[in-house]
């Protein structure tokens, strides 16, 4: 599936690649009518051709580890994670969240009360299929908790290799899903370590109530360290969260934030009610307040992970 977007009116239409490849060989020139408004408009193929190239590219790492993550507390990593997740799983990916904090949020948000979860996973007292819980239709969740402090002060007495820990219990388990998402706790620890020592890829987000760019800045170098020795894990997306359009601050903040890392800007969360109350009814935004702007923000979020504009239209 392409997706051609009208110039006139800015719908957005799902085009099927294959019936197009078919009667439109390349080279020649077509044109396509929007369905909603009429208007007529030249279809650039090769423009499409880079599209779907992109996404199966993207789609051929077998299981993508995202990790969320800043030191800063109460930015927003813990509701990303479990409605980035969410969204991924009714958009139809299998995914799993992993919840690497002692405070262990994930389960509460989802409204669940596992018995196990990574803790049993590091310590090897239970199988894979006995920490992971199934939380929803395509989501499972690796739940934290307060057990998660003495697998740190363990994964700390490790002689060597103790940065892997996290990566050698998951060979068995991360290849059943498209995504690992990986919730991580405020500030810098062995766990966390490990985290980016597994994750591929970074996802901060940036409160833009708060002078965020100092906490990005110290991270950016905490990340560079890790990438010394383990260069595979990359910062994909940074998600400003708590955008209100209503006051300067946040704008301001959002607009220095566009050009110092234009690369990996992300379309901002907006400030929304929904988003605090959820957890308390156990469910994700999606169940609590679908028609909120917080649940849009997080749809488009999902398409920009995903590379897929039509998910969750
Ligand atoms: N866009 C938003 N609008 C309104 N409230 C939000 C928004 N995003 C998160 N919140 C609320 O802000 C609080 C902090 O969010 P969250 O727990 O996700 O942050 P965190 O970075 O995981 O915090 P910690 O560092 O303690 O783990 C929560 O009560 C959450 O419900
Ligand atoms: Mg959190």
């Amino acid at each position: 599936m392409a997706i051609l977007i009208c110039p006139k009116c800015a719908k957005k239409h799902k085009v099927n690649f294959d019936t197009v490849k078919e009667n439109a060989p390349l080279g020649k020139k077509i044109a396509a009518r929007c369905k909603s408004c009429g208007h007529k408009f030249p279809v650039e193929l090769d423009k499409l051709i880079n599209q779907e190239k992109e996404k199966s590219e993207e789609t051929k790492i077998n299981t993508r580890k995202i990790c969320i993550t800043l030191s800063k507390g109460g930015v927003g990593k813990t509701t990303t994670s479990v409605n980035l997740s969410a969204g991924l799983a009714l958009a139809g990916y299998k995914v799993l969240l992993i919840d690497t904090d002692t405070q262990g949020q994930s389960s509460y948000i989802l409204g669940k009360k596992p018995r196990a979860g990574l803790t049993e996973l590091l310590t090897k007292e239970l199988s894979p299929e006995e920490c992971v819980f199934r939380a929803r239709k395509n989501l499972w969740l690796l739940a934290g908790g307060k057990s998660l402090a003495g697998v740190k002060r363990i994964i700390d007495r490790k002689s060597f290799g103790a940065e892997w820990t996290l990566s050698e219990a998951m060979k068995d388990l991360d290849h059943r899903y498209d995504f690992v998402i990986i919730d991580i706790a405020p500030g810098w620890d062995q766990l966390i370590v490990n985290v980016l020592f597994y994750a591929t890829e970074v996802l901060v987000p940036v409160a833009l109530e708060v002078m965020p760019l100092q906490g990005l800045a110290e991270f950016m170098k905490s990340l560079g360290s890790i990438q010394k020795y383990r260069k595979e894990v990359v910062l994909k997306y940074i998600v400003p969260t708590f955008m209100d359009a209503r006051i300067k601050g946040p704008e301001t903040i959002y607009s220095q934030l566009k050009k110092l890392y234009p690369e990996y800007m992300c379309t901002p969360i907006r400030y929304s009610e929904s988003l605090s109350e959820s957890p308390s009814y156990g469910k994700s935004v999606f169940e609590f307040a679908p028609g909120c702007t917080a649940a849009a923000d997080y749809k488009e979020l999902v398409r920009k992970v995903t590379l897929d504009e039509s998910a969750l239209l």
